[in-house]
């Protein structure tokens, strides 16, 4: 190796890119306090045993793209692929259920998939996640799509938001057994990895990006017509608090994520320009009691930093930049100067170069500077500063007032 690069599929965020990724997150982290969710700072390693019991065994995540590892103990632990699945961990750990009936947590960190890199796919990558548990009620599934859709919205980005029920516990096996059916019918048209899933995880089947697979599942049954009463009823109410909040959506009956623990909604944003996921999520009634808590529904979604800010196509500009220019041996009032710019709120650069006022000018316009602060000797005896304004060529003097 020549020189040391960063990892496959691990990226150094910096520049244009790193502004657009933290306007992003600073306006999602405004939104979230606004909705009063709490933050949670989660650790990045969990024991692999909660993801996999949650995610679920037979997932591509769990299956192929967990970063797993044994420590110096011999114990199997993981790099978290997600939010969920250590949040919920945490809320059983620290019993959050006792403190208030319903919990709002979010996170925000670096999430690790061992997937093929392209473009707005990583292997690390970042997400901000929002949780709700303690509430069944469609209420909170509408009010967090109103989120999803009030983030992009401000942020600018046109998507599409799909959404689908996939039912619970009563209803799904009656689907399973007709979508199997179905999928012994047209198996000779699928893909190798559905024919090898389908017995498993045959909703999975319907997710499928290959086109033959697409086609085979045109015509298959939908999990829609087969939800109990409950889980329908639950449906509409949703659709109808989000057509009362006028939130376009579109209903995708093939919407079935890929993630095991999911009941009832489920939904994505889909850019259609880049036909990528930027954000998604769901209910997830069981997972709480099925790593070991009370039982407690519960419904969150997930946004994809990196993905999001992909599509931001224009960030507020930065406040403009002061240059302070020491010209003589003056270093000690450029010093004052510019602490005393910066304590009025200003953003100041400090010109560490040594040099002719004309290579100092260069510099500034070098560095995007806006506003040249120019002090000598005479400025300090005077106790103000030039100001050359690098856009208009102005010049004016400022006193410095005590
Ligand atoms: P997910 O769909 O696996 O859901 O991921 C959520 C978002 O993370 C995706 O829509 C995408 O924007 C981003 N993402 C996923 N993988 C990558 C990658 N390799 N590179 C870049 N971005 C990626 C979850 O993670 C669930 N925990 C969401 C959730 C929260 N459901 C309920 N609560």
């Amino acid at each position: 190796m020549d020189k040391f690069q960063s990892v496959r599929g691990f990226h150094d965020l910096m520049g244009d890119e790193l502004r657009r990724f933290r306007y992003v997150s600073e306006l999602i982290r405004e939104k979230l306090l606004l909705y009063n969710f709490e933050e949670i700072v989660l650790p990045v390693v969990e024991y692999l045993e909660v993801f996999q019991r949650s995610i679920g065994e037979t997932t591509d995540i769990v299956q192929k793209e967990m970063f797993a590892f044994q420590d110096r103990k011999g114990r199997w632990l993981a790099l978290r692929p997600e939010g969920t699945a250590g949040a919920v961990r945490a809320y059983i750990q620290h019993s959050l259920y006792a403190l208030k009936p319903y919990m709002k947590l979010f996170y925000e960190g670096p999430m690790f998939r061992y997937e093929r890199p392209q473009a707005g796919r990583y292997r690390q990558f970042h997400q901000i996640g929002a949780e709700v548990f303690g509430s069944k009620d469609p209420l909170t599934d509408a009010e967090l799509i109103s989120l999803v859709y009030e983030i992009l919205s401000e942020l600018g980005i046109p998507v599409v938001i799909e959404i689908n029920s996939i039912g619970c516990k009563i209803c799904r096996p009656a689907y399973r057994s007709v979508l199997l059916e179905y999928l012994s019918h047209v198996e000779r048209n699928l893909c190798e990895v559905c024919i090898d899933r389908k017995d498993r995880n045959p909703l999975r089947v319907l997710d499928c990006k290959v086109p033959a697979c697409k086609e085979a599942v045109k015509e298959a049954p939908k999990m829609v017509d087969y939800l109990c009463e409950e889980c329908r009823e639950h449906y509409t109410r949703l659709k109808e608090y989000l057509s009362a909040l006028s939130i376009p959506y579109r209903e995708n009956p093939y919407l079935v994520r890929g993630l095991d623990y999911y009941t009832k909604t489920v939904f994505e944003a889909v850019s259609e320009e880049l036909g990528i996921t930027v954000i998604a999520g769901g209910r997830y009634d069981y997972l709480v009691e099925e790593l070991g808590g009370p039982p407690t529904p519960a419904v969150g979604f997930a946004v994809g930093l990196e993905r999001l800010s992909m599509l931001v196509k224009e960030v507020p500009a930065q406040e403009p930049l002061y240059f302070v220019i020491p010209f003589g041996p003056v270093e000690d009032f450029a010093l004052w100067v510019a602490k005393r710019l910066r304590a009025e709120g200003k953003r100041v650069e400090l010109s560490y170069r040594k040099g002719s006022l004309k290579k100092q000018l260069e510099l500034a316009n070098r560095l995007g500077v806006r506003y040249a602060v120019i002090v000598g000797e005479e400025e300090k005896a005077g106790s103000f500063y030039t100001l050359k304004d690098m856009e208009t060529g102005e010049q004016v003097r400022v006193e410095i007032t005590f």
